[in-house]
C-alpha cells in the first residue's frame, strides 16, 4: 500500500491549479480542496451583509457569523458551502473576484482559513490549491508544485470560463481583475504568495491538461516513493 502525501498547488490566478489539483485528486483517490473558493466564500458573506471589505475590524467581527465548509455534489465533486449553504456558483462571479483579495489580506481570515485547511489535511490524502499551501498551510507537504502561464493565456482562459457560464464580462475587466489580484497577493504582509526552493515549476502556457497532467503525475510517484 502506497503511503499517502500532501499536495500543494500555488500559483497566480488562473493559471488551471484546480484542474490539475482536481485532475491529481481523481487519479489517486485523495480530497481536492480549492483554498481560494473558502476565500471568495467569506467575501460573498461580506458583500451579502454590506460589511465594507476595505475595514478589516468590521470584516473580523463579522466573521464570527461565517462558517465556511465543503460538501459532495451528486456528481461527488466538492463543492463550497457558507453557513451550510452551496455558494459554489455566486462565488465566481466578478463582484466576489473584484474584492477577495482584499479580503483575503485580513489576518484574521487568514488565521481562521488556515487552521480549517490544516484541519482537513492532517491525515494526508489532500491536494489543496492556492497561493500559501506549501509555504503557510502545509510547509512539510511531500510534493509542492508552482504553476504558471502567462498572464494573455490566463485572461483567456478565465474568460472563456465565464463566458460558458453566461456571465456578462468582458476580456479586459477579466484582465486587469487577474492583475489587480496577483499584485495584492504577491505584495501582501500575511503569507504573500511566493515560492521556496522545494517547488516543482510547472509553467502551462504551451502545455494542455493531459500533458501537466502527466508531468505532475511523475512527480506525485517520486515524492510517494520519498525520492
Ligand atoms: O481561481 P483563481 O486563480 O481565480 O483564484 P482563487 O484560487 O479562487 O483565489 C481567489 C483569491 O483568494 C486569490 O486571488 C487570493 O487573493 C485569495 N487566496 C489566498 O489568499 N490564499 C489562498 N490559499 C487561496 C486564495
Amino acid at each position: 500500500m502506497h503511503r499517502k502525501i500532501n499536495i500543494a498547488i500555488d500559483g497566480y490566478s488562473s493559471c488551471g491549479k484546480g484542474t490539475l489539483a482536481k485532475a491529481l485528486a481523481k487519479a489517486l483517490g485523495y480530497v481536492f480542496i480549492d483554498s481560494g473558493a473558502m476565500y471568495r466564500a467569506v467575501t460573498l458573506y461580506m458583500q451579502r451583509e454590506g460589511v465594507n471589505v476595505d475595514d478589516e475590524d468590521a470584516v473580523s467581527l463579522a466573521l464570527e457569523h461565517v462558517v465556511v465548509g465543503f460538501q459532495n455534489n451528486a456528481e461527488q465533486q466538492s463543492e463550497v458551502t457558507l453557513n451550510g449553504v452551496c455558494v459554489e456558483s455566486e462565488i465566481r462571479n466578478i463582484e466576489v473576484a473584484s474584492k477577495v483579495s482584499e479580503v483575503a489580506k485580513i489576518g484574521a481570515v487568514r488565521t481562521k482559513m488556515v487552521a480549517l485547511q490544516q484541519a482537513i489535511g492532517s491525515n494526508k490524502g489532500v491536494v489543496m490549491d492556492g497561493r500559501d499551501i506549501g509555504t503557510v498551510v502545509f510547509p512539510d507537504a511531500e510534493l509542492k508544485i508552482f504553476m504558471t502561464a502567462s498572464q494573455e493565456v490566463r485572461a483567456q482562459r478565465r474568460f472563456a470560463e465565464l463566458l460558458a457560464k453566461g456571465d456578462d464580462v468582458t476580456l479586459e475587466e477579466i484582465a486587469k481583475n487577474l492583475q489587480h489580484r496577483d499584485a495584492i497577493d504577491a505584495s501582501r504582509e500575511n503569507s504573500p504568495l511566493t515560492m521556496t526552493a522545494d517547488y516543482r515549476v510547472l509553467d502551462n502556457s504551451d502545455l494542455d491538461r493531459d500533458a501537466q497532467f502527466a508531468l505532475a503525475m511523475g512527480w506525485v510517484e517520486a515524492a510517494i516513493q520519498g525520492v
